[in-house]
């Protein structure tokens, strides 16, 4: 059925994009040809009058079975022959009663939404519906997926489905794909497209693009849809149409539809009804803590045990909990092929597993334009599973069997089946991914052990029963760097009611919940789109690396907070990312800030722009590591352990006094002299981190030496991150977490000065003149950027006693008076040199002479600077 019928003739918005341009790679600009909101209405809105007389046409054309074209939609039906048995099966699907509804509307809309419930067919069947009706014909269709193993594996199925070969319905994912010349239907992750747009933003190759998973409101996801808002009229305007089609699992489509910004007129809603069947909900009585996963296994068991025949689906969090779970059942139950899983087998697998999972390597996709929450566990952030070690008398354990229905009253004649036990997780290869698709062996239970790729990527079918854990893994973003890491957190409450409802496909079914009501009460109804909980300065720089300039006033399906963004693109200036162009081709351009090489390269680190900046300087220098480290340690509010007043007895104060002193000492050791004492709290922080990792980071070692066990260990976890993203992104970098990293030298501590000053630029402050200082308690105060008062060096830090003229700080913590935390020196000839964008420039002085750059061939002449904010003298510099 379609919503909004009468708006089924719809128009495409232009408006909001106000005169912006998207530009190109370089310095070329593919400009949204100027287009008016007012041209591409009129424009449309011809196109309109001419639909409905078309539509009638195409109406009788429908009804002899055949499909007609109007200017703008392909001509021909495009046959397709199918097997049987498929044909059969499709004709089961919900989507099949829609197609001509459905096909209707992409031919009289630019810009279509269909939403359905999961398994109704949208991602197989629509692509086939395009192709048949032509779209396939002088240009491709296109279909992105925010995950990998969607685009792979739906590409295989719809290839079969309609027996053509893979060379015609491909994929493309990150450095993998088989895309040929003969590709007609080809599905992508969306980060595929989003860097097929930086190269040819009208996507002149593709007639449709189908935007799969909307509801997922992934990052890419909606700025793609935002992009496309505008590439749609534009390419009716060049008179060859693009069709747009959003998909969407939930109805929770009006960030979509009632979006003006987005689109004027909303598009037409086209609801898929599903066929389901009831899901009795059952909620444990307790939720597990950490233990969840042993639960899970105690839930499966009892399933198998207890209950009629049907597939089991578990939703865990990520790759290594899935095989751990996969593994144990395998022990514990007959599988498929009739016998128990070998024990000696097995633990050599856990070995290998345990010894892959000591390697640092994590996969960085997570940081990449296709990032999956079930991967992150690839790495040594988590240890390999061992639920073996866990798992206690499950055969006897009955004690919560009355949260299962009724039916479960007594064990049923299943209790001895085998059970055919199959992982499902994104980076899966394909062909075993396949095997969830296929029936389970005559006389076993299958059971599908997944992440949430199968929550609404991929329906599985023949099951009865899903056990949800109700945890997912989401990225959370670190305040301070900006720096990500997937954590396992509560699902939404429509997350949760997905993943029941693949228990009701073919007949109803039942859902464990291994959490109680009243947990289940707490979770949020919808999760937030992904685009309001990334850092806007780090949402900006990729945006301005993808070449879209005008962040501010970008289509987002949800914005971002607009002065939110403003500042971050005045961050990234004042950092040297963003560069107002000189001559700008029109005068509003000159207010969008374009990408600079620096920019390019920061873009590249998972970090937020001031660190991505020392990192990037790093990687420059060869100081990646210590940069690393510091970026690290700086995330980490507090290394050593609080200074205060010891509670407890004699005894007990006299430890903590012990420990006190024992810090302070070794910041002094730590801090050394000459650079190494300039570059302060960070040089100690750098060093602590390096004694730690010597020590193995052991919590005997933390707690001989003041330092936080969990800071280190934290520390520890992020260094391999960021190392290993690294790599990934920059495969030259070849940098590893060295256990034994020696201290930087003297050249080595100066040039980790003028990194750390060029990344925090804006937090500086100078010391003030000692009779200027009403607060004698100091012995001198400094004047900061940040604030009008003066602050002052903590008491912590190892520079309270140098007290150097210039310095820069992390951050400023008022604990009775404003404090900088973790200060190091710099000098003031740097800083016109190296945050020049915070300061002003005179004309050339003329008393100082131009000079002839022989190397460079340049003229160099010199201009006195000031500090702009606070109107400090700084040296003279020479420049072109
Ligand atoms: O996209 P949507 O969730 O609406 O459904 P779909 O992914 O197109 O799935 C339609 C049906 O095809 C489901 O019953 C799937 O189980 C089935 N399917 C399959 O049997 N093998 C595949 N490789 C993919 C889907
Ligand atoms: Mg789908």
């Amino acid at each position: 059925c379609i919503e909004n019928s009468k708006e089924t003739k719809n128009v495409h918005d232009t408006s909001s994009f106000e005169g912006e341009q998207v530009k190109k790679a370089g310095s070329d600009s593919v400009e949204c040809d100027g287009k008016t909101a007012e041209e591409c209405d009129t424009e449309e809105k011809g196109s309109d009058v001419e639909t409905s007389a078309q539509r009638k046409k195409s109406q009788k054309a429908q009804s002899t079975g055949r499909r007609e074209r109007k200017d703008s939609t392909p001509a021909v039906y495009v046959p397709v022959e199918r097997r049987p048995d498929i044909q059969e099966s499709r004709l089961q699907l919900p989507i099949l009663a829609e197609e001509q509804v459905l096909m209707e509307a992409i031919r009289e809309n630019p810009v279509v939404v269909v939403c359905g419930e999961t398994g109704s067919g949208k991602t197989t069947q629509i692509p086939q519906f395009l192709y048949e009706a032509g779209y396939g014909r002088d240009a491709m269709i296109g279909i992105t997926e925010p995950r990998r193993v969607a685009a792979v594996s739906m590409s295989h199925r719809v290839a079969d489905e309609m027996n053509l070969s893979r060379r015609t319905v491909s994929y493309q994912i990150r450095y993998e794909g088989n895309v040929t010349p003969e590709t007609k239907v080809k599905f992508m992750t969306d980060g595929v497209l989003l860097k097929e747009m930086q190269k040819d933003l009208l996507l002149s190759k593709y007639s449709v693009l189908v935007i799969d998973e909307a509801h997922e409101r992934s990052v890419y996801t909606d700025i793609l849809i935002g992009l496309l808002s505008r590439v749609v009229p534009l390419r009716t305007k060049k008179g060859n149409p693009l069709k747009l089609v959003i998909m969407s699992a939930t109805l929770r489509v009006e960030d979509f539809t009632q979006n003006q910004r987005l689109f004027k007129i909303p598009p037409p809603v086209i609801k898929v009804d599903t066929r389901q069947f009831p899901v009795t909900v059952h909620f444990n009585k307790r939720t597990p803590g950490e233990e969840y996963l042993q639960e899970t296994y105690r839930k499966v068991c009892k399933i198998h045990r207890m209950l009629p025949a049907g597939g089991i689906l578990v939703f865990l969090t990520g790759q290594a909990e899935v095989h751990a779970l996969c593994r144990k059942l395998q022990r514990s139950f007959p599988t498929a092929c009739g016998a128990l899983v070998k024990k000696t087998a097995e633990s050599k697998e856990t070995k290998k597993s345990k010894n892959e999972a000591k390697l640092p390597k994590i996969d960085l996709d997570n940081y990449t334009m296709e990032g999956e929450e079930d991967q992150a566990d690839d790495g040594i952030l988590e240890e390999d599973i061992d639920l073996e070690t866990h798992i206690v008398g499950v055969d006897d354990d009955d004690d919560d069997m009355d949260d299962m229905d009724d039916s479960a009253a007594t064990p049923t004649s299943d209790a001895d089946l085998p059970m055919h036990v199959l992982p499902l997780y994104s980076l899966l290869p394909p062909d075993r991914q396949q095997r969830v698709f296929l029936p389970p062996p005559q006389g076993s239970r299958l059971v599908v052990v997944a992440t949430n790729v199968a929550e609404t990527s991929l329906t599985i079918p023949h099951i009865k029963y899903v056990v949800d854990t109700g945890k997912v893994k989401k990225r959370f973003y670190d305040k301070v760097t900006g720096a990500s890491a997937f954590q396992v957190t509560w699902v939404s409450k429509a997350s949760a009611d997905q993943r029941a409802g693949r228990a009701g496909r073919t007949e109803p079914g039942h859902c464990y919940r291994l959490y109680s009501s009243a947990v289940f009460a707490d979770f949020q109804t919808f999760s937030p789109p992904e685009i309001a909980r990334r850092p806007v300065e780090d949402l900006v720089l990729q945006m301005k690396d993808m070449s879209i300039d005008k962040v501010v006033n970008f289509p987002f399906p949800t914005p971002p907070d607009v002065e939110a963004v403003k500042a971050a693109e005045q961050l990234l200036v004042q950092l040297g990312a963003l560069q107002h162009t000189a001559k700008p081709k029109n005068p509003k351009a000159a207010q969008s800030p374009m990408v600079t090489p620096l920019g390019r390269a920061m873009a590249r680190f998972p970090v937020s722009p001031r660190f991505s900046k020392m990192l990037a300087l790093g990687e420059q220098h060869g100081l990646l590591p210590y940069v690393i480290s510091i970026v690290a340690a700086l995330t980490v509010q507090e290394i050593f352990v609080l200074s205060g007043t010891p509670a407890g007895g004699p005894e007990e104060q006299a430890g903590v006094k012990h420990v006190h002193s024992r810090v302070a000492q070794l910041k002094k050791t730590w801090a050394g002299q000459g650079q190494s004492l300039l570059l302060g709290d960070m040089m100690v922080l750098l060093r602590a981190v390096g004694a730690c990792e010597f020590a193995g980071c052991t919590r005997k070692f933390c707690e001989e030496n003041g330092l936080r066990y969990k800071a280190m260990t934290e520390i520890r976890s992020l260094r391999a991150l960021l190392t290993n993203a690294i790599n990934t992104v920059c495969p030259g970098a070849k940098v590893y977490v060295d256990p034994n990293m020696r201290p930087p030298t003297e050249l080595q501590a100066k040039l980790l000065r003028q990194i750390v000053l060029s990344g925090l630029g804006d937090r500086i402050a100078r010391r003030v003149p000692a009779d200027q200082i009403s607060d004698k308690s100091h012995k001198f105060a400094y004047q900061s950027t940040s604030m009008e008062e003066y602050v002052f060096i903590h008491p912590s830090s190892v520079l309270t006693k140098t007290c150097p003229e210039f310095v820069i700080f992390h951050e400023i913590i008022e604990t009775g008076k404003p404090y900088m935390h973790c200060v190091a020196a710099v000098e003031q000839e740097w800083i016109p040199l190296l945050v020049p964008n915070l300061c002003t420039f005179s004309e050339p002085v003329k008393d100082l002479p131009p000079t002839f750059d022989n190397d460079t061939g340049r003229v160099k002449c010199h201009r006195t600077s000031t500090f702009s904010k606070l109107g400090w003298q700084m040296p003279s510099v020479a420049g072109d």
